[in-house]
């Protein structure tokens, strides 16, 4: 009796002696929020917080190399893209991490629910005093001070010891985005009334020096205007913070300046987190008409598909990853060719682990077949940060060598354009297929911008495209916006007309790009872009310049040397 008292007792202590004795391991942090993010309280103890579990892959390394044998044109297995079944394997956790994962999870009473197809990725819903004690964090509450958001996050947060090797991140905790509402970070849009129409010649229009309409990108870069055959090749927008693509503003864009296409001619809209498509006047910005404007009216007869992602996640980060988790699940043959994506961050909103975990979603994307393609960003090099002049900021996903990041051009005889973003991401070293290239142009500018950025990065962006003055429709009027939002929808145009004469053919989707855009023959389709200088801070940035440089890329594209190229004639 007595002695079984004793062992109760002595059970007890060591249960309630549990979390003091388990030794914690700082696991990430940052020295304070983001400029434009004050700490405003404590946050309240009962809150519910959805927290993100990423746990490492199996075979990272195993991933990259099957990308890039099935991207590299040299290659015997080109085009041969992998199954979700083939990439899971490289992609979900080890067994001992789920396990171990799993233990503690249990331990703290916490029932997960596996949100990605590799079950790499849990998701948790605790309170915050239970996060806090879990993770020997302090999650607060952070206001963004521009527009008012508050968000919950902590500056710190720690691991178990025995968790270290098993967890990748939890999040949100570290990382600060942008409230999801207003004007999309990559823009620098503006709507001002345009009057003239530009004649459809194949000429080039001198009118496209000062407006560009899907006619002047079909006779500046020799894109076909005739329709594509295939049902199944899916080009998807991407579309994020409440922008929405508007069906009578596209009517009034396809009768004003594709008089050749059906004006009725439509996109598909697909939803996750919540997300809509509200055709109320006046709610949306025009990042959404914009993206689907010039897919719908560059990529002539190819499926659209709008996916727009509501709010209802975290915050920004969950809805970039929740879009390549909701693609990668679907069928081959449903799932899109390509995806567009004028959105961003600023490489440091993001810390190195969710940069990461989202950068390998986009590596098993493509190594499915899926080119992905970014606007490199505008402004220096993202607006709100322009004032600190010390490094240059480079951008998300354009820092992940595994995407590829459109820049801006303008005029018919073509020069960067000042706002568009590009330089040398902190996160990702430079990959093989452009090393020459990033070697050659750093060794080229010399000691200029030294210490302004990384030499040792991935460079972006590695194309680019007009950008400037395109003439959209919205809130039944047009007007002209400009952005490297405008080149990557364009751009992403081109790769689905290819991919439709290529499957039409017989061959495979292009799939991630980079390994053939780098190539002797890729780039050979590229007119290269000499002149131009980006923002850097707000002045004196990177200057293009012969070959690729971090202001253009290898250059703008020439449908019939792609067509070439690929393959094609
Ligand atoms: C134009 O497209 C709409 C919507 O797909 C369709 O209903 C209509 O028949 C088409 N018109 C012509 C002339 O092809
Ligand atoms: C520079 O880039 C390399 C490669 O991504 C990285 O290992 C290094 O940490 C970066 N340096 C800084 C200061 O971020």
């Amino acid at each position: 009796m007595v002695f079984a008292t004793a062992v109760f007792a002595s059970l007890l202590l060591i249960a309630s002696a549990k979390p003091l004795e388990r030794r914690m391991v700082m696991h990430e942090t940052r020295a304070a929020a983001p400029q434009g993010f004050v700490h405003t309280s404590a946050a309240p103890a009962a809150k519910e917080l959805t927290l993100r579990i990423a746990m490492p892959p199996t075979d990272i390394a195993g991933l990259e190399s099957a990308l890039m044998t099935v991207s590299d044109p040299a290659s015997d297995l080109y085009g041969q893209h992998l199954t979700l079944d083939e990439v899971n394997e490289f992609v979900k956790p080890t067994a001992e991490t789920l396990q171990t994962v799993s233990a503690w999870l249990s331990e703290n009473n916490i029932t997960p629910k596996t949100i990605t197809p590799a079950g790499d990725q849990l998701s948790i819903t605790i309170p915050v005093s239970q996060a806090n004690e879990l993770f020997s964090a302090e999650f607060s509450v952070f206001t963004h001070v521009e527009s008012g958001a508050e968000s919950i996050r902590t500056l710190a947060y720690h691991l178990p010891a025995e968790l270290i090797g098993h967890v990748d991140f939890i999040h949100p905790t570290v990382s600060f985005t942008p409230p999801i509402s207003g004007q999309p970070l990559f823009s620098a849009i503006e709507k001002t009334p345009v009057a003239e129409v530009a004649p459809v010649s194949d000429a080039v229009p001198t009118s496209c020096n000062t407006v560009i309409t899907p006619a002047c990108l079909q006779a500046m870069y020799g894109i076909p205007a005739t329709a594509t055959k295939n049902k199944n090749n899916i080009l998807a927008v991407s579309g994020f913070i409440d922008e929405w693509a508007n069906q009578a503003d596209l009517k009034q864009f396809l009768t004003a300046f594709r008089t050749d296409m059906n004006s009725s001619t439509t996109f598909t809209l697909q939803t996750l987190d919540g997300g809509v498509n509200t055709q109320t006047r006046s709610s949306a910005g025009v990042e959404a008409n914009l993206d689907i404007q010039y897919t719908i009216g560059v990529a002539t007869g190819a499926p659209i598909t709008f996916i727009s992602v509501g709010d209802s996640n975290s915050d920004g980060i969950s809805g970039f990853l929740d879009i390549i988790t909701t693609i990668s699940k679907e069928a081959t043959g449903t799932r899109p060719n390509v995806l567009t994506t004028s959105y961003g961050f600023n490489e440091p909103d993001l810390s190195r682990a969710v940069a990461t975990t989202l950068c390998n979603s986009y590596m098993a994307l493509g190594a499915m077949g899926t080119s992905l393609l970014f606007s490199s960003g505008d402004g220096g090099v993202s607006g709100s940060q322009s004032q600190s002049c010390t490094t240059f900021i480079p951008t998300i996903p354009s820092n992940c060598p595994w995407v590829t990041s459109v820049g801006a051009t303008q005029n018919i005889a073509e020069t960067a354009a000042s706002f568009s973003s590009g330089g040398f991401g902190n996160y990702f070293p430079i990959p093989s297929y452009q090393a020459t290239d990033v070697a050659g142009y750093i060794s080229a500018i010399g000691t200029t911008n030294s210490g302004k950025y990384n030499a040792s990065g991935r460079g972006f962006p590695d194309i680019s495209f007009q950008g400037v003055n395109f003439e959209i429709a919205w809130d039944a009027q047009t007007g002209t916006v400009s952005g490297t939002s405008c080149s990557s929808p364009a751009f992403a145009s081109v790769i689905a007309l290819l991919n439709d004469e290529l499957i039409t053919a017989g061959k495979s989707p292009l799939g991630f790009l980079n390994p053939f855009l780098y190539s002797t023959t890729g780039r050979a389709a590229f007119t290269d872009i000499t002149t131009g200088t980006n923002p850097g801070c707000s002045t004196n940035g990177f200057s293009a310049r012969a070959g690729w440089d971090p202001v253009t890329g290898l250059g703008t594209p020439n449908y019939a040397k792609l067509r070439t190229a690929v393959g094609l004639s």
